[in-house]
């Protein structure tokens, strides 16, 4: 690599393809099992008691797309598609022209080809190797938790970070958007060993390589590509989520045993119900936010 280049495309310091399969690869039958009808996997925004998870996973589609100002544009990216159920929701609702996804599970992009046309450009590839001419707005959902790793300085992570920010500035116009959504450390207090224990398994078994940042790292590594247009954090919003598709998974838990085993289940249940808990506690927010392009 020659010094121009390692300036201008500093190396990737997220999880590792293998660390991604490990969680994503599964199998997809396993998810739809208990995900909602557009394979949403972030966290919902609900609204009313009333609320079913595919209406609340719909709305919050629409509030980061609307966000990003991403109705009508000609080409947007998604960074960290899933199962794509951002990608269709611009395409069908939002009158996309053009959407690009970004996954590291085959499996998910496997799953997308069954259903998309040629409005839909989906790549097993990781956001550091992309190249592309821009975009009219770029939106990012529950996969920031995957740009850094677990155990690493302050430092380094902020350096992780603000490359990821730097590729985002490189293929907006100045007044583009980044919509992005991520779990965060949440307050600052003691934690209690149960927290703790919790923490290491979600760590350990579920998101190897993976960390849930601070706000104020991704604030201190947005500044000077993205201004903050809005912000909000809504971990209750969390809480429910991750307890609906607990419900749903123990509804459905023979089926899921005959796909991935009883073990996989149990640690599932575990992971959504102590996730729910760490979400309560605020020992994990979950932060929306519309950033501009400077
Ligand atoms: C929790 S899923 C969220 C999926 C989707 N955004 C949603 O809300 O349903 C995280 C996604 O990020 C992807 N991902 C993680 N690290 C990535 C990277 N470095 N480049 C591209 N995609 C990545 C995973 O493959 C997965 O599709």
């Amino acid at each position: 690599m020659t010094l121009s280049e390692s300036v201008s495309k500093p190396a990737y310091m997220g999880a590792s393809a293998p660390a991604i399969e490990h969680h994503y690869d599964l199998g997809n039958a396993f998810f739809e099992l208990w995900l909602d009808e557009s394979r949403t996997y972030s966290c919902a925004l609900w609204d009313g008691d009333d609320d079913t998870l595919f209406a609340a996973q719909q709305r919050k589609l629409d509030y980061m797309a609307t966000g990003a100002r991403a109705t009508g544009a000609a080409r947007v990216l998604d960074i960290g598609c899933g199962w794509g159920g951002m990608l269709r929701h611009l395409v069908e609702r939002q009158n996309v022209a053009r959407v690009v996804g970004l996954t590291l599970s085959p499996s998910q992009a496997e799953s997308i080809g069954r259903w998309a046309d040629d409005r839909y450009d989906v790549r097993v590839q990781n956001w550091a190797d992309h190249e592309a001419e821009g975009y009219d707005a770029i939106i990012s959902l529950g996969a920031f938790e995957h740009f850094a790793q677990h155990g690493m300085s302050r430092e380094k992570r902020l350096m992780a970070y603000r490359t990821f920010f730097g590729r985002c500035r490189d293929w907006l116009q100045p007044g583009g958007r980044l919509a992005l959504q991520t779990n965060i450390a949440g307050r600052a207090r003691p934690l209690d060993r149960q927290t703790v224990r919790e923490m290491l398994f979600v760590i350990e078994k579920i998101f190897p390589e993976s960390v849930m940042p601070p706000m104020s790292d991704i604030i201190e590594a947005s500044e000077n590509t993205f201004d903050v247009v809005t912000v909000r954090n809504d971990p209750d919003h969390y809480v429910r989520t991750c307890l609906t598709w607990a419900d749903t998974l123990r509804e459905r838990k023979e089926e899921a045993e005959s796909v991935v085993g009883a073990e996989v289940v149990s640690d599932y249940l575990h992971y959504l119900e102590s996730s729910a808990r760490q979400f309560e506690r605020r020992s994990l927010g979950l932060a929306r936010i519309i950033f501009e392009r400077v």
